[in-house]
């Protein structure tokens, strides 16, 4: 399905720009740095202390109120950059769930008192012109998307990605058919692309999380799921402390626990958390009901949580299911990188209308972390509201071979080569390339500074399954079990 949209109403979009010129420290992107600089903030630090679970669930708000660093666009001197493929997480959003007998937090642009209202206002309105209701979500998610597009917008300034006479195939914006989705791809697309042609645009649409189009089919993936639940089902189960947590909170609120679990308290407490608001009380009554949600309550889940993300990456469960869940997505961005390298050979006629160089992708936390997983960035942390992966696409220069340095007028002929191909990978603006399992540092070559596009593409088209013992997708699906 497509779902064509005719934005025509986006104006005053200097308004919008000043606005958002203010939110934006100017100086996300340090030239001098050296590109390959990788440094691992995005991986928890290992072992270095017990992590502290408040702190980590700060990080997961990803509150718009500090500078980024964003080391996109960051290449060697003389490569070219072909294209850019987006995967970004919805922002903040109103709770999916609700605590029972609490009330709802009250967050949205109306009732926001922090000075980064205002964005929000002009974006709701934008989107109100074009018929789309701003629903669950808060105000923070737009401006959390606005400076992720504009974080990228100046990283790729200079290296000039589409041609000023765009056509709308050079731009693939695909979304699942929520409401959260949408509008955070389109705010990614307001920073990335400020005096972009609205009217242009076509969104597509994906029915499954998994951005699988017409390849979504995969029993064994499920398998692999349902084990990973159980998996997940039993470790807390085991995990005395959480019960007893539970029993406190649902005495506090006078449910009975099975209802509070079924309630999933911690997307509710999360929100109250990132939001600055105090967790939920209910008036004391006679049954001995009564109090407030604390923050040593919310700890326990949390921490437990992080077990959990310990005990997933121990089983291998979830690196299973998330290879079969990806493939598809992979195979279409693997796909497409082949078609702009091929296409870019000296002497290839140019497709007419250009190719795909930018794609965007708004998706969810379950498309998020598996994709992390199955590029092998298990360590990475659990994707944050408006969390971002990006691959780019880059050319060398071309190289001369066999070059002799002349000597008294005496050349060697050299032979002209055309410029390779590489992929970079970066998550939240850090670059984890090195990090992925088909560029690990030991498959690194001292002269290749970036990683070959052709390690991820027999990654993709083979590599991947021999974790499920498989060579195909095909074969690793369909096999029956045991
Ligand atoms: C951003 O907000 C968080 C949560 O309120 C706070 O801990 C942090 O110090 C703030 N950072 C800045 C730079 O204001
Ligand atoms: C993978 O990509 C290739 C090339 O685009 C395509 O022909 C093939 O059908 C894809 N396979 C799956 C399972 O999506
Ligand atoms: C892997 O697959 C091969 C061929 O399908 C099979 O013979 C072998 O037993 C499998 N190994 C494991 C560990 O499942």
């Amino acid at each position: 399905m497509i779902l064509m949209i005719g934005l025509r109403v986006l104006h005053p979009l200097d308004q919008l720009n000043q606005t958002v010129v203010n939110l934006i420290p100017t100086t996300p992107i340090v030239e001098e740095r050296p590109f390959h600089a990788s440094r691992k903030r995005v991986f928890p630090q290992p072992h270095t202390q017990e992590p502290n679970p408040i702190f980590e669930a700060y990080g997961y708000c990803n509150i718009p109120n500090r500078t980024e660093q964003a080391w996109e666009g960051h290449s060697p001197a003389d490569y070219k950059l072909l294209s850019v493929h987006v995967m970004i997480r919805h922002g903040d959003r109103y709770p999916l769930y609700s605590i029972p007998k609490t009330k709802r937090p009250a967050i949205d642009c109306t009732l926001s008192t922090s000075r980064y209202t205002h964005p929000c206002h002009i974006m709701s309105h934008h989107l109100s012109n074009m018929a789309m209701p701003i629903a669950k979500l808060a105000y923070s998610s737009v401006v959390q998307h606005l400076r992720n597009g504009q974080l990228l917008h100046h990283a790729y300034k200079q290296h000039s990605l589409f041609p000023s006479d765009w056509s709308p195939r050079q731009i693939w914006v695909e979304t699942t058919g929520k409401s959260r989705t949408l509008q955070s791809g389109l705010a990614f697309l307001y920073g990335f692309l400020p005096d972009f042609d609205w009217t242009k645009l076509t969104v597509r649409h994906q029915w499954s999380t998994l951005f699988c189009s017409s390849a979504c089919d995969c029993p064994a993936r499920n398998r692999y799921l349902e084990e990973e639940q159980r998996r997940q089902y039993q470790l807390r189960a085991a995990d005395t402390e959480l019960e007893r947590t539970y029993m406190d909170m649902s005495r506090t609120l006078g449910l009975p626990t099975r209802q509070l679990r079924a309630a999933n308290p911690i997307d509710s407490l999360l929100c109250h958390l990132c939001h600055g608001l105090s967790f939920p009380c209910v008036p004391i009554g006679d049954s001995g009901a009564g109090g407030c949600l604390t923050m040593e309550q919310f700890a326990v889940i949390r921490r437990q949580q992080l077990d959990d993300e310990v005990d997933r990456r121990r089983a291998g469960l979830y690196h299973k299911y998330a290879i079969l869940a990806m493939y598809p997505y992979l195979n279409r961005t693997a796909a497409k990188m082949e078609r702009i390298a091929k296409s870019s050979e000296a002497g290839r006629q140019p497709r007419s209308g250009g190719e795909e160089v930018f794609t965007l992708s708004s998706a969810h936390d379950v498309t998020v972390a598996p994709l992390l997983s199955a590029l092998g960035l298990e360590e990475a942390r659990f994707p944050r509201f408006a969390a971002r992966i990006v691959f780019e696409l880059w050319k060398s220069p071309p190289t001369i071979q066999g070059q002799v340095k002349k000597r008294g007028g005496k050349g060697e002929k050299s032979k002209a080569k055309y410029g390779e191909t590489f992929i970079r990978v970066l998550y939240n603006g850090e670059d984890v390339t090195f990090h992925t399992t088909f560029c690990r540092p030991h498959d690194r070559q001292v002269s290749q500074p970036l990683c070959p596009l052709k390690n991820f593409l027999s990654f993709v088209r083979r590599d991947m399954f021999s974790v499920v013992n498989a060579t195909s997708y095909k074969e690793a699906c369909y096999r029956r079990p045991g």
